[in-house]
C-alpha cells in the first residue's frame, strides 16, 4: 500500500468508486454520489492540491486508487478534521496504516495538537480502527444522519498530541 499525493489521473477511479459503492456511501453518509461528474472530481482534486490547509493522500495498491485520507487543518487552533474512505480492499490493514501515517504527519511534522472526526454509530469497523489508532469518543451528534428513512447518531472522536498513543 502506498500513500501518494492526489493526481488528476485518479479522477476516473474516484468517480467510479468500487464494487461496494452503496455500502461505502452509507458508511460515509454520502447522499449525493449520483451527482458527481468527472469535471467536478477534477475540480475537487485541483482545489485540494492548491489548499495549504488540506493534507490529502490517495491510498493506492500497485498504482491502483483505492481511497483517500484527508486532514482539513485549522492552524489557529492547531487542530484538524480527519476523514478516510476506502472503496475496496477493506480489512487488510490499509486503513490502519493510512491513519497512523496521517497522525504522525499531524503531530510530528505539522505540530498539530488535536485531530477529530465524526463516524456514524453503525460503522463498527471504523470505530474499532479509530480506537486502535488512539481516537477517543467525546460526544454524540444525535440523529445526525437520515438514511433510508432512519436517523442515526454520529459519534465525535478525537486524539490529542498529548494522549498516550
Ligand atoms: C474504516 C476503514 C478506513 C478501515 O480500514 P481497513 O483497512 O478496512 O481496516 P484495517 O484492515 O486496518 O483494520 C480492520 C480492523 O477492524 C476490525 N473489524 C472488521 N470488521 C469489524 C466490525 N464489523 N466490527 C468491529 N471491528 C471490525 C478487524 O478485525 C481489524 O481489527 P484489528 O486490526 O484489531 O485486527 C475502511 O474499512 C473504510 O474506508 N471503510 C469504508 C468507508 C468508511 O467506513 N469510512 C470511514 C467513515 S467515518
Amino acid at each position: 500500500m502506498q500513500l501518494v499525493p492526489f493526481r488528476k489521473e485518479f479522477a476516473p477511479a474516484m468517480l467510479a468508486g468500487g464494487p461496494h459503492n452503496d455500502e461505502v456511501n452509507r458508511l460515509t453518509g454520502t447522499h449525493k454520489a449520483g451527482t458527481f461528474t468527472l469535471e467536478k472530481i477534477e475540480a475537487y482534486i485541483e482545489r485540494v492540491l492548491n489548499d495549504p490547509d488540506r493534507y490529502a493522500r490517495a491510498i493506492t495498491v500497485d498504482g491502483k486508487y483505492l481511497g483517500e485520507v484527508m486532514l482539513t487543518i485549522n492552524e489557529d487552533n492547531r487542530s484538524a478534521g480527519f476523514r478516510i474512505a476506502l472503496w475496496d480492499g477493506f480489512g487488510q490493514g490499509y486503513g490502519t496504516a493510512a491513519i497512523e501515517h496521517v497522525l504522525d504527519y499531524a503531530f510530528n511534522e505539522r505540530g498539530l495538537h488535536r485531530v477529530d472526526l465524526e463516524v456514524y454509530e453503525f460503522n463498527e469497523r471504523a470505530i474499532h480502527v479509530y480506537k486502535k489508532c488512539g481516537f477517543r469518543e467525546e460526544g454524540r451528534l444525535r440523529d445526525a444522519l437520515l438514511w433510508d428513512g432512519e436517523f442515526h447518531d454520529a459519534i465525535v472522536m478525537s486524539v490529542l498530541s498529548t494522549d498516550n498513543i
